[in-house]
């Protein structure tokens, strides 16, 4: 029987191998639907079977293993997270929660050990929304909440979400069949890392979430006329640059006018593109998060009208498109308690803390009740090649996440 510093080790092991399933050399990227994705889901698939894991993958192409509990009919606990990236990633957001399920799920199968429920470890498709924009869709199909529109939306290839997920293997016609019944759950659980310093600063290897942030993900595409730039004097120019850089400024403004929010321009594109040629179009992402999703929802709008009146002032067209909006959710108080209780054996001290990091878990609150379990961070690093994590610390994850689910009823 393997003990939790042995699972820790390989765990660390496996999320340098997953790192290697990346479409960009020498840096994590693993986007929703790629072929690095198929090299990472068929990985995962390998180890979820050696722990004992029937493996399937979903009609959104989610990465499902499932360990029956000891009667036929008892519920399913769900855990895991997500085995996508963003774009130059670190190699713990996500796929370390799916590596932790798949070691207290090898425990158990070691043993020859049956809970009174089943569990599903899950690998969800695209939390990071890197590809469509769209976050969640992974973890929103299978709550049930990813809609025909959504399925709609194309990559910067023109490329759909339907077409993409039906070329990986998924089956965009009949979402229907990956969405689950709450009926038949007990919940979610998620062991990710903190993406911020608390823990670091505490010097305490795991922490119990309370809740996560809302966040508001939309675009702001400005339009004027590309013209010559060595021809065109001020007062006869439409750039459409010089609107967005404006309300870039706008954004950092209001972040430092409200407590709490936070608000990012992370992408622009400009077209056409060329040192010598005025921008005719451009085109920012804006994300907004608040744990007040009034308050959100109003530094959204504030933003939206900034952008109008700049328009206005400078002769543009600006379009305006909220490309999804997550509510803040609170974990399930029932998950809050077993994981604390969980967590007091492993460490001197159990905290709680917010996320303001968006999780899979965000999307599955809709469905059913949700805990998450952080995991220290080396100074909160994250969204970045530096993210690292302790193997000790690791390995006190997968201690608290076994003891929960002894807790679980
Ligand atoms: O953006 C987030 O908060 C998460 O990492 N997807
Ligand atoms: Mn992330
Ligand atoms: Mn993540």
């Amino acid at each position: 029987m393997r003990g939790d510093v042995e699972l820790a080790e390989e765990i660390m092991q496996r999320a340098d191998a997953l790192a290697a399933c990346t479409e960009e050399a020498g840096r994590i990227t693993r986007v929703a639907y790629s072929p690095a994705m198929r090299r990472a889901n068929d990985l995962v698939a390998g180890w979820m079977r050696q722990a004992g894991l029937s493996v399937r993958e979903d009609a959104a192409g989610n990465l499902l293993g499932r360990y029956d509990a000891r009667q036929p009919g008892a519920k399913t606990l769900l855990i895991g997270s997500h085995l996508d990236s963003v774009r130059d990633a670190g190699r713990y957001d996500g796929p370390l929660g799916v590596l932790v399920a798949i070691a207290c799920v090898q425990k158990l199968h070691d043993a020859g050990e049956r809970l009174p429920f089943a569990i599903e470890v899950v690998g969800f498709c695209d939390e990071e929304g890197v590809r469509f924009q769209t976050t969640y869709l992974g973890s929103r199909a299978l709550a049930g909440t990813l809609t025909a529109a959504d399925l709609s939306r194309v990559d910067a290839h023109g490329v759909s979400i339907a077409e993409a997920m039906q070329r990986f293997g998924g089956n965009p016609e009949h979402l229907d069949l990956a969405r689950r019944d709450a009926r038949e759950l007990i919940g979610y659980v998620e062991v990710h890392i903190e993406q911020g310093p608390v823990l670091d600063r505490m010097t305490l290897p795991v922490g119990v979430v309370t809740g996560i942030v809302g966040q508001t993900r939309a675009t702001l595409t400005f339009t004027g006329r590309a013209g010559h730039a060595g021809t065109t004097p001020p007062g006869f120019r439409q750039d459409a640059l010089a609107g967005a850089a404006h309300v870039i400024l706008l954004v950092e403004t209001l972040m430092l006018r409200e407590p709490g929010l936070l608000a990012t321009v992370g992408q622009i594109e400009i077209q056409p593109g060329a040192s010598n040629v005025i921008p005719g179009l451009a085109r920012l992402t804006v994300d907004l998060r608040h744990a007040d999703n009034t308050v959100r929802e109003h530094f959204m709008e504030l933003l939206a009208a900034g952008a109008r009146h700049t328009a206005r002032q400078r002769s543009l067209e600006v379009k305006h498109e909220i490309v999804q909006s997550t509510a803040s959710v609170g974990c399930a108080p029932e998950f809050i308690g077993l994981l604390k209780q969980a967590a007091q054996a492993h460490v001197p001290q159990v905290v709680e803390l917010p996320s303001g990091a968006g999780h899979d878990a965000a999307a599955l609150a809709a469905l059913t009740p949700v805990g998450m379990l952080f995991v220290r961070c080396k100074e909160g690093i994250s969204h970045h090649p530096d993210e690292s994590v302790q193997t000790e610390d690791v390995a006190v994850a997968v201690g608290v996440l076994n003891d929960f689910l002894r807790l679980v009823k």
